[in-house]
């Protein structure tokens, strides 16, 4: 029998196999100073497209204020134990409240991080004789909550309605079978590449098929629609989203995350949801901290103007430039390149150490080899010149792309 860490030793996985070249560079980078459009890393000033603080929250002084004064009342601790049983406050059901008002849902559950939270959820909402049928693109919180069920489920095709409708046949002749229902889960906004779900259309097709909807709208929540309540009320279908979700990790700059929908929904969550169930409840100054966050998304449309404007200039600079943006209709922004892994390392190198731009940036296995995708984060703290600043630098490292440079310089870089 051979030892379990003998092949965890070998096999590192697909990422982790680049450990030796990546980290501490490319993966687990160290950005210092006040979270903002301009941060420290390697100890020089790079402007920061790669943080999903959409709304320029989080380093807001009326925002620390309010988390700094909650956690010396409270502690970190407070309060102790799963909601269930000791965990719960008149606050965290304050904030639970306005979450459900601030989505238009009758209520909402908070959840520690949205990631465990959305697995649970997933977990809790379906039984072995339903049908799960979610868009193939989906964030890993999705397809691993869809991996906790023991039915059936369909991927279909990236927001394409067709696909969707195909599955949906397949799942309808299931659930027929079993006696069971079908939830069809989406994003709101897909975070890779910046589309919005096609929320109106999936809804459209609740007229011919019996199925229960489940929005992440972790992108969407404060980015988009009036006020910044999401891509259901920006596309008008915010009343066919059966079980809404969003994180406090983006444009909330904290953490946390909450469902809202009808209140039995919200209720069974409550009771059922193993996530929240058997762990500790959201700490005070969280609850705190997001209730001023709120606040402020509620009352401040200027963060979301602000957000806008410099999300357009960049979209459109890049665009007029010649960059392939892809289908992006949110502030997400993708600037697809060509190049294989090498060559993104060079090409990323030299974005950051000599243009002073540190994005994020992807590349295969999450997409196809051969290509390879810089991604922007727009924020309300951004200002025109770091728009222009970047859209010089992305036009002088494509010039150095396509003249193969990235090419050898990555090559050498690997081999050493
Ligand atoms: C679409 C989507 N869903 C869920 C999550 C997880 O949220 P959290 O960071 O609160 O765990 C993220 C964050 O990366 C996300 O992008």
């Amino acid at each position: 029998m051979r030892d379990l860490f003998d092949r965890i030793k070998k096999d590192k996985g697909p990422l982790g196999k680049w450990a030796k070249q990546a980290e501490g560079y490319y993966v687990f980078p160290k950005l210092e100073g006040p979270i903002s459009n301009r941060m420290k890393f390697n100890g020089k000033e790079v402007i920061t497209w790669s943080i999903n603080d959409y709304l320029g929250l989080a380093n807001n002084p009326e925002v620390i204020k309010t988390d700094g004064e909650a956690a010396l009342e409270h502690g970190m601790a407070y309060p102790m134990g799963a909601r269930m049983m000791s965990g719960h406050t008149k606050y965290h059901e304050q904030l639970e409240k306005e979450c459900a008002e601030f989505v238009e849902k009758e209520a909402a559950y908070l959840v520690n991080f949205g990631y465990q939270g959305m697995v649970s959820a997933i977990d809790a909402l379906v039984s072995k004789n339903d049908v799960i049928v979610y868009d193939m693109d989906s964030h890993a919180c999705i397809i691993d909550g869809v991996r906790l069920h023991h039915g059936k489920r369909f991927t279909f095709k990236h927001n394409d309605i067709e696909s969707l409708e195909l599955n949906l046949k397949r799942a309808t002749k299931i659930a027929n079978e079993t006696g069971g229902g079908i939830l069809v889960i989406s994003e709101g906004v897909f975070g890779m590449r910046g589309e919005q779900g096609k929320l109106k259309e999936i809804a459209a097709l609740k007229e011919n098929y019996n199925f229960r909807l489940l929005v992440d709208d972790a992108h969407g929540f404060g980015t988009l629609g009036k006020n910044g309540k999401g891509t259901g009320v920006e596309q008008g279908v915010q009343d066919e989203i059966d079980v809404y979700f969003a994180t406090f990790a983006k444009s909330m700059a904290g953490f946390g995350a909450f469902f809202a929908a009808d209140k039995d929904i919200i209720q069974y969550l409550q009771y059922n949801m193993r996530s929240q169930m058997f762990a500790k409840s959201l700490p005070m100054a969280m609850v705190k901290g997001a209730l001023k966050r709120l606040d402020m998304i509620r009352t401040m449309p200027e963060l979301k103007d602000n957000l806008w404007k410099i999300t357009n200039a960049l979209q459109n600079g890049l665009k007029e430039n010649g960059f392939n943006i892809g289908n992006t209709n949110t502030c997400v922004t993708p600037v697809f390149l060509e190049g294989d892994v090498p060559e993104a390392m060079a090409l990323v190198h030299d974005l950051r150490e000599n243009y002073h731009v540190f994005c994020s940036i992807v590349i295969y296995p999450v997409i196809p080899k051969g290509m390879m995708i810089l991604r922007l984060i727009p924020t309300a703290s951004h200002t025109l010149k770091d728009v222009e600043e970047s859209i010089e630098a992305f036009k002088a490292i494509r010039t150095k792309l396509e003249s193969g440079i990235y090419a050898r310089i990555g090559k050498a870089m690997i081999e050493k």
